[in-house]
């Protein structure tokens, strides 16, 4: 079972019953918006999160039931945000994403656009801008962005507190992470809330603090994501969701 509902601060958001239910419906919509997409401007532009959250969708996505619905010649796949690694790095999010999925479905590899963490970081930023920036002069937009969030309410790799939420010119920065004592290159909001379809994947009891205080309005980095003209929906469990008011209000409706 379940609930869909409406919040004005954040979307839509749909409360699963488990981590196997949430990850099911999502790739059901990767499904739907990759055959919406191709049929409206024969591509998909998808961009791909890190983390532990997703890996369970990639892989699904890499199954015959999913994997054989999908034309991958005509999907392009980008990254929110990198660890400044090498690509064979256990940190790096496009090996997970290769591993889990990448590696096992007919993508031509000249779709798929990695963030090239094993260049210092401030090159690596400037050659994704290019990168997504010729992307975007013939596509217009991200079709849709895969995103998570850290119990601190980061998500891509904009922490709280950190300058580069401030960017309003820049789709994408280098940004020393204090606390991490490392370099990650990051989308920026502009970049972010730039897509048709942003979808945010946040399961388990860690992260339910953090989302009761995205979900009443507080200004952590994952809920200043908000499309100008995008849908933003949020797929949780009810882990995740325990603690948030929004979880009274979905079981009612
Ligand atoms: C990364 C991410 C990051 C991630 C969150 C949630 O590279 O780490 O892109 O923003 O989505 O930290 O990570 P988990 O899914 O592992 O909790």
């Amino acid at each position: 079972m379940t609930a869909t509902i409406r919040h004005d601060h954040v979307g839509e958001i749909r409360v699963f019953q488990d981590i196997a239910s949430l990850v099911q419906t999502a790739a059901e919509r990767f499904v739907e918006l990759a055959a919406q997409a191709i049929d409206d401007h024969q591509r998909f532009l998808v961009a791909l999160s890190g983390g532990n959250t997703p890996r369970p969708l990639y892989e699904l996505l890499a199954t015959d039931a999913f994997a054989d619905r999908i034309d991958w010649t005509r999907v392009e796949v980008f990254f929110t945000d990198e660890r400044c690694v090498p690509p064979d790095h256990p940190d790096s999010n496009y090996l997970m994403a290769r591993l889990a999925f990448l590696d096992k479905v007919p993508i031509p590899p000249e779709n798929v656009h990695r963030i090239h963490g094993g260049l210092p970081p401030t090159d690596a930023a400037l050659a994704y801008h290019n990168e997504l920036g010729s992307a975007l002069s013939r596509d217009g937009r991200l079709d849709l962005i895969l995103l998570g969030m850290g119990p601190d309410g980061h998500t891509a790799s904009l922490f709280p507190g950190s300058d580069a939420l401030e960017e309003k010119d820049t789709d994408v920065v280098a940004i020393y992470v204090e606390h991490m004592h490392s370099w990650r290159v990051t989308l920026t909001l502009p970049a972010l809330n730039a897509a048709t379809n942003i979808l945010f994947l946040v399961s388990g009891a860690r992260k339910a603090p953090v989302l009761a205080r995205v979900f009443s309005g507080e200004m952590l980095p994952a809920g200043l994501v908000r499309p100008d003209v995008g849908t933003l929906t949020w797929f949780v469990d009810q882990e995740a969701a325990s603690l948030a008011r929004v979880q009274a209000r979905a079981q009612r409706a």
